[in-house]
């Protein structure tokens, strides 16, 4: 076994890990066969478990996935979700959402995202997305980032009886997009148009000169610099693709 799989039951989970490469995998979805991650190559990718179809915090949540789905797209990100059910009652299910279901104003969503049939939890087992504590049988509310070079760069788990914050994915997104595209960190509940860190100073030196003052930092020790980001700047960067 690898050192991020786990043997549970006889059954082998493998757990990806941030900066690990994404598992690759063959899947049957509600828009065709999908290879990933090559079919996904120089964009990022959401790819994200629900426990079940015909749920109704899993229906609120893929409502709202598909209703942002063209804001994520901007941000050069498409969605992948899956769930261990079979692609005739996922497709059922996605039929009645669009036809029956209303959710905080929204209505007659059709949800145009692959959505992966995983009866066989080939997926499922290779991203962790079953943890036996929680449910043997479903998947947890797993969230991985997957950047275009196919290398998991974030992921937020949450357990089945809670939906997920759609503000924090998006924002964890553009945030990532930002320290990739400015060399840059971001602090606590940043947003675009919030200042950015800059990395510690690494040398005695570089600590002096940023304490002596330089016009465009502003630091509040020599470890703690922050630098202003231009909110258009970041938004025209980040969301041209
Ligand atoms: C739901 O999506 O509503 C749900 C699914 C599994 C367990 C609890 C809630």
């Amino acid at each position: 076994m690898n050192t991020n799989e786990i043997e549970i039951d006889e059954q082998v989970f493998s757990m990806p890990r941030i900066g690990d490469k994404a598992p690759e995998f063959k899947a049957v979805t509600t828009q065709g066969e999908i290879n990933f991650p090559s079919d996904y190559k120089g964009k990022w990718t959401i790819l994200f478990s629900h426990p079940a179809d015909f749920t109704p915090v899993c229906t609120s949540e893929f409502m709202m996935f598909a209703h942002l789905e063209s804001k994520f797209k901007k941000a050069n990100c498409n969605l992948i979700g899956l769930s261990i059910d079979g692609i005739y009652s996922h497709i059922a299910w996605l039929r009645t959402i669009k036809d029956k279901i209303k959710f905080k104003g929204m209505k007659n969503i059709e949800v145009k995202f692959p959505l992966i049939e995983d009866i066989s939890m080939q997926v499922a087992k290779k991203y962790g997305m079953i943890q036996p504590g929680e449910s043997k049988t479903q998947a947890v509310r797993a969230v991985f980032f997957i950047d275009p070079n196919g290398i998991v760069r974030a992921i937020i788990y949450y357990p089945l009886s809670l939906g997920r914050n759609f503000d924090e994915i998006f924002r964890a997104l553009i945030a990532m997009q930002t320290s990739d595209k400015f060399n840059v960190a971001t602090p606590a509940d940043w947003n675009p148009g919030d200042d950015v860190i800059i990395s510690p100073a690494g040398s005695c030196g570089v600590a002096e000169e940023r304490m002596a003052g330089t016009d465009d930092l502003e630091c509040e020790d020599w470890f703690f610099c922050t630098k202003k980001l231009d909110k258009d700047l970041v938004l025209k960067e980040v969301l041209k693709s």
